[in-house]
């Protein structure tokens, strides 16, 4: 028999064979037909949502989920830095009670788990920043929302139940980012962020990529008129005129000129968090944009030293990029952060099922860190400390 009859003989074999069929009906039962979870509840892990998002959203708009910059390495960094860390559990703790519960800001939430803010919600699913905030709602969890957000603040605190962070990206004109920062203080907020790491632009090649295959019309969506909700009745040109010339002593203005906390988010050097404290910022986030604004080649666990060290307690530490693991959300708790942000992980979860997949995508987080805090012997957030991980040489 030559190797392609016998290969057709196997084949047709394999078809009739009830193994195939058993195989089939269980990859039905797991909600994988075509190899994507059909329900939020059959994910396993974040990134089980992220192929549903794949298939679901259109080509640029998926570019612009999944975009890093340069040829995509710092974003495989934001991965590749937490297997620098290994994990030391304690052994024959009592761990039937789990405390997760984390103080921000004299709030108290039920999980350091925090909402990054991201731009566009819209364009992943059309409930957008909503549904983002409905699930907040219900999984209880601090949201930040964009100043490039597809729906308006006050809308985003309605469907939240109460208010959101707001994160800046400053315009030149100083008079017209007020307006911004008094429309988000009118409207409740308790905090400010500022973001410090992409106003300069950057180069995305991989959604320019997607965006080549899209056959749709963008201009059709994408209009000259069409401002972002917190732009509404500023006098500013649209569209990606951010400010370059944010610096210090903007800081200090910000700080001067509104009762809201502020955080600076993007930093990632000990020197930078040290001036931040000694401009009276109330936090950091530790952050490099999702690997969406510099190609540093670094990964946020691995600033996160040195600022732990620079800030010595004294002001918040949240991070975030790349977090996708309860593991990785307990070593950057281990290295000092005080809360972690999440970004793509809720987005995936938002293409694909609207508010109850960001849910799932949460309530998955949660779990995972619940579950390695059992394993390595702490019962509550303050108990993890460095003696919970060793870097690896
Ligand atoms: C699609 C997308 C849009 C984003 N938009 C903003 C934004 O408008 N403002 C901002 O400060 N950060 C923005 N970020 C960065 C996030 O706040 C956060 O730093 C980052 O997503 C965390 O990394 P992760 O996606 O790997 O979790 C965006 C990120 C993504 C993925």
């Amino acid at each position: 028999m030559s190797h392609s009859e016998s290969r057709r003989q196997f084949l047709k074999y394999l078809a009739a064979s009830p193994v195939l069929a058993y195989a089939q009906s269980t990859r039905r039962y797991a909600g994988l037909g075509d190899g994507l979870i059909s329900t939020p509840e059959h994910a396993l892990n974040v990134f089980d949502f992220e192929s549903v998002a794949e298939s679901v959203l259109p080509p640029a708009h998926w570019g612009y989920l999944k975009t890093s910059i340069d040829d995509d390495a710092t974003i495989r960094r934001n991965r590749e830095g937490f297997t620098h860390y290994q994990l030391r559990p304690r052994r024959l703790i009592d761990v039937r009670q789990i405390d997760m519960s984390t103080e921000i800001f004299g709030k108290t939430w039920p999980t350091p788990i925090v909402i990054a803010p991201t731009g566009s919600n819209q364009a992943f699913h059309p409930e957008g920043e909503l549904a983002v905030a409905r699930a907040a709602r219900v999984k209880n969890h601090l949201q930040m929302i964009s100043t490039v957000a597809s729906t308006p603040i006050e809308d985003v605190i309605e469907a939240r139940g109460e208010p959101v962070w707001y994160q800046l990206y400053p315009r030149y004109d100083w008079t017209e980012t007020m307006k911004m920062v008094k429309r988000a203080e009118a409207a409740g907020c308790p905090a400010i962020a500022l973001t410090v790491d992409n106003t300069m632009g950057s180069n995305r090649e991989t959604v320019r990529r997607f965006a080549k295959l899209d056959e749709r019309d963008c201009a059709v969506c994408h209009t000259e008129e069409r401002k972002s909700p917190m732009h509404e009745g500023l006098n500013i040109p649209e569209r990606n005129d951010y400010s370059r010339s944010v610096d210090w002593e903007f800081v200090r203005r910000l700080r001067d000129a509104t009762s809201m906390k502020v955080l600076i988010k993007g930093i990632v050097r000990g020197d930078d968090a040290e001036l931040a404290v000694g401009d009276g910022v109330d936090g950091i986030v530790v952050s490099n944009h999702g690997a969406r604004a510099v190609a540093t080649d670094r990964s946020t666990i691995e600033c996160l030293p040195e600022i732990v060290s620079a800030v010595r307690g004294r002001i918040l530490v949240l991070v975030d990029s790349g977090f996708r693991r309860g593991t990785d959300l307990f070593k950057a708790l281990a290295l000092g952060a005080d809360a972690v942000c999440i970004g793509r992980p809720y987005l995936w979860g938002l293409a694909s099922f609207g508010q109850p997949g960001v849910e799932a995508v949460l309530e998955l987080l949660r779990a995972e860190l619940e579950l390695v805090m059992r394993q390595a012997g702490t019962t509550s957030i303050d108990q993890i400390d460095p003696t919970y991980i060793v870097a690896k040489h």
